[in-house]
């Protein structure tokens, strides 16, 4: 079995080009189940995090792997995320330890900081940590956390760090901070042929920092945020450049993604499939087929944190989601909503939260900071003017405190089906 290529990192490390994704909300035997299967087909990464809550599993697979001989851990490539409740700096260490214990490792390949904003921590019971009643924005800034997670590189307990779900401000901002030891290794975010994410990647490119497209297809029309996505993999385009490649559809998108330069994270847990995933070095697509794919993209994300916690009916109405523009430079989340505009509820309250065209009813209600546009993690016309906007919000109008008018959440955050939100705060 040929080994899967790698890139290489700006830490000097050699990084798998395909991962298995873990998340999925998936029972424990069936993740364990599949990242054997992925090791026999010859992946070496997998791409974990704290609030999958499937790491234990994972370490389980790993050390049945180890212990057979079939792999090394020197020859493996882990990455796990360092989840929203662990930014503080002092918290920092004990979030990765909590992975580290449960993958059965001394040390992950690559760390990525989740998102780039922070919880309060919790005190509920980990299984249970999810998007809950305890979810709280907290005011940490994430240089900070960064510099803790630096930390961890010369402790050696991460070999190389990163971010995930940055938009490009934020990541200047990072990466123009004085006195950082460590350059971001790798960035993953959301990109697949309806959500090509392009501004971001030329400019992580461009800066020579590694991008992992996760979700990279596009959730192959499984269920997310409670109805099915548009499948890609069923899209006429795919299918007939499938069958011009004797590729089937998810090679073909996946492959698309390669020769864009990213690395990939496929989540499945079906072994066919798995080992289709990865059979993706033995052909190539063409320009213009390149050029047909790319022209699919809806410019619209299908992962957002916000639409789980804001566009819930716990919050008395269904508020349009606030986006990854809303957040400032700093990472902070625009919990609430100026008291001057008060969120009314909508005559119309059957949206659902990943929709990113969200009742227009509803944003009237809202002032402009919060209201939806179609957004890209790269830059747009507006940000600037919305940006000052948002700071133009007085800092008590932020984090959520209940005197600002904010609707506390008092129970389990629902999105309107009636069904808990689980998982990384993104999908169910
Ligand atoms: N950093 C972040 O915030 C973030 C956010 C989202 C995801 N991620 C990472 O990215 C990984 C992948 O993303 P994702 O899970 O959202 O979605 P995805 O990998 O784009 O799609 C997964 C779906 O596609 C199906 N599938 C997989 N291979 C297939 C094939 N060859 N043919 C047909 N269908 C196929 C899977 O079904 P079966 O399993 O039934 O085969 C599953 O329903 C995650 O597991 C996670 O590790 C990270």
């Amino acid at each position: 079995m040929a080994a899967c290529p790698t890139i290489e990192l700006p830490s000097g490390y050699a990084m798998p080009l395909v991962g298995l994704g873990t998340f999925d909300n998936l029972k424990d035997d069936m993740i364990c189940e599949a990242v054997k299967a992925a090791l026999d087909s010859g992946y070496r990464m997998v791409d974990c995090a704290w609030i999958y809550r499937s790491e234990s599993a994972v370490g389980a697979a790993l050390a049945d792997r180890i212990k057979a001989g079939a792999v090394t851990r020197n020859e493996l490539f882990i990455s796990t995320k360092l989840w929203n409740t662990f930014h503080e700096p002092d918290r920092v260490e004990a979030g990765l330890r909590d992975s580290l214990n449960d993958l059965g490792l001394d040390y992950v390949d690559l760390l990525l900081m989740h998102w780039p904003m922070a919880f309060k921590e919790q005190t509920v019971e980990r299984k249970a940590w999810i998007l809950n009643t305890q979810t709280e924005p907290a005011d940490v800034d994430f240089l900070d956390t960064w510099r803790a997670m630096e930390e961890l590189v010369n402790k050696g307990l991460a070999r190389s760090i990163g971010i995930s779900n940055f938009n490009i401000q934020q990541l200047t901002r990072l990466l123009d901070a004085p006195g950082l030891r460590y350059k971001p290794a790798n960035i993953q975010v959301e990109s697949h042929p309806f959500f090509l994410n392009k501004e971001l990647i030329d400019f992580c490119q461009g800066r020579g920092i590694t991008v992992t497209a996760y979700s990279p297809l596009g959730k192959g029309g499984s269920t997310y945020a409670g109805k099915p996505t548009e499948n890609i993999l069923e899209h006429p385009t795919i299918t007939s450049i499938a069958k011009a490649q004797a590729h089937s559809p998810a090679q073909v998108v996946l492959r698309w993604a390669l020769q864009r330069g990213l690395s990939i994270v496929p989540k499945s847990c079906t072994p066919v499939r798995i080992r289709e995933n990865i059979q993706l070095f033995d052909f190539s697509l063409t320009e213009d087929e390149m050029a047909a794919i790319s022209l699919l993209d809806k410019h619209k994300r299908l992962v957002t944190l916000e639409n789980c916690l804001f566009t819930t009916t716990v919050l008395g109405c269904r508020c349009p989601p606030i986006l990854w523009e809303s957040r400032d430079g700093r990472g902070r989340l625009y919990r609430l909503l100026p008291a001057a505009a008060p969120c009314v509820a909508p005559a119309t309250t059957t949206t659902t939260s990943s929709s990113s065209t969200t009742t227009a009813a509803a944003a009237q209600t809202l002032p402009e900071v919060g209201v939806e546009q179609t957004v890209q993690d790269g830059v747009d016309e507006d940000r600037d003017k919305r940006e000052q906007q948002a700071q133009g919000v007085d800092e008590a109008k932020l984090l959520g405190r209940p005197e600002d008018g904010v609707v506390e959440v008092g129970e389990d955050i629902d999105d309107g089906d009636g069904q808990p939100l689980q998982g990384e705060g993104e999908e169910r």
